[in-house]
């Protein structure tokens, strides 16, 4: 959607003036996790390491609810996540509403359970894309890191599915020490699937990835190699599919500008109605985040406490408030802040003016160590600290 300054839907401005104070933008994207529930156990999952039980989860009506408040506030996409979304057996009817509120979908599944009945059902209720994970090229070693026997097959049959069904198919690569040395075939790969949109995504270390951190790490090796493919393919594709490659923060030196700002564009739904700035914010202590079932979303994203926080750039520490960069990274992530000083106010480690750089940098360029797998996802958090070794 466009985002060029004046005033959007619900009369929000579309853009902060340079310098003043946090103005509330309209968001345009939500990440509706409509489920913890998942049949993967991947050893990188990035939600929380405590995860809602089903009973907990909001119902149709809530969801229904949630997606008309969100078309009002000016989102025009929703991510339908999880979690497996495909467990939700109201699927077709959150789909629906979405379509109803004008509210463009994509399915993101591992594709575990998805049959031709139920994509034609989803088709029918207005789903606009699939995004599709997998784990790696070879089917032994993506079932593996799944933690699921069969998992690839399923994968495949239901890219051909999306494919048959004429809908938009994006494929989505989560990489890690086990994986990036076969990128060019998880490459190949997806473009046999017909996929039109693939996504390198580097791991994210929160939740379990981060407990997994010292498995998931790749060697900065690695990552040369991978990046040198990728810039060859991406030559090769260039004009027939998207490929989407991203350097992971922990070897660049830079912040990324995580979710594009805080509640700046974007907003998170988890299962039990827990409304989030970013998927993770969950885990930061004293957010004290609002939740659905309490609050309309409106209140949620101009005024709560939690989307307030890390609004705009008046929070900032040195050396963030005095950086030319600030409007661009907003800091860096809030998350990892957290999640490797303690304190989610400090500018993001993965920046190198961070006073707290060395505590990335020596993740990233320790030498690769014998470690065992990654511990696969389970329900219930691991005895472990959570604190990466
Ligand atoms: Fe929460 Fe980056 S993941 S701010």
């Amino acid at each position: 959607p466009g985002r060029a300054g004046g005033r959007g839907r619900n009369g929000f401005p579309q853009s902060a003036p340079a310098g003043g104070p946090a103005e509330v933008t309209a968001p345009w994207a939500l990440l509706a996790e409509l489920t913890h529930a998942c049949p993967l156990h991947c050893g990188y999952c990035s939600n929380p390491l405590e995860l809602t039980r089903r009973s907990r989860e909001l119902d149709t009506a809530a969801w229904q609810s949630v997606l008309r408040q969100a078309a009002a506030l000016g989102v025009v996409q929703t991510h339908l996540s999880g979690g497996e979304p495909l467990l939700r057996r109201d699927l077709e009817q959150i789909v629906a509403t979405a379509e109803h509120e004008g509210i463009y979908t994509q399915l993101v599944t591992s594709g575990t359970g998805l049959t031709e009945p139920r994509l034609a059902a989803l088709a029918d209720a207005g789903l606009r894309s699939v995004q599709l994970s997998v784990q790696h090229a070879a089917p032994q070693a993506s079932d593996r890191i799944a933690g699921r026997r069969g998992s690839f097959a399923e994968k495949t049959r239901a890219a051909r599915l999306v494919r048959a069904a004429g809908l938009p198919l994006g494929v989505n690569v989560v990489l890690h020490r086990g994986n990036l040395d076969a990128v060019g075939d998880l490459v190949r790969l997806a473009v046999d699937w017909g996929a039109d949109r693939i996504e390198l995504a580097n791991a994210q270390y929160y939740g379990w990835a981060l407990h997994n951190r010292r498995a998931l790490l790749p060697t900065r090796a690695q990552l040369e190699r991978a990046r040198a493919e990728v810039a060859a393919l991406r030559t090769e594709l260039a004009g027939r599919t998207d490929l989407i490659w991203v350097l992971p923060d922990y070897f660049t030196g830079e912040a990324k500008p995580c979710m594009g700002g805080w509640g700046a564009v974007s907003l998170t739904v988890t299962p039990d109605g827990t409304a989030l700035p970013c998927p993770a914010a969950a885990t930061l202590p004293g957010l004290t985040p609002p939740n659905v079932r309490d609050h309309d979303l409106n209140w949620i994203w101009q005024h709560s406490p939690a989307f307030t926080r890390y609004r705009g750039t008046a929070w900032m520490p040195d050396p963030c408030r005095s950086c030319d960069l600030r409007e661009q990274d907003f800091g860096g992530c809030r998350c990892q802040a957290y999640a490797l000083t303690g304190d989610a106010s400090r500018t993001d480690p993965a920046c190198h003016r961070s006073p707290d750089h060395h505590l990335v940098a020596e993740a990233a360029t320790a030498p690769p160590a014998p470690s065992p797998p990654p511990d696969p996802r389970g329900h219930a958090a691991p005895a472990a600290p959570r604190r990466p070794p």
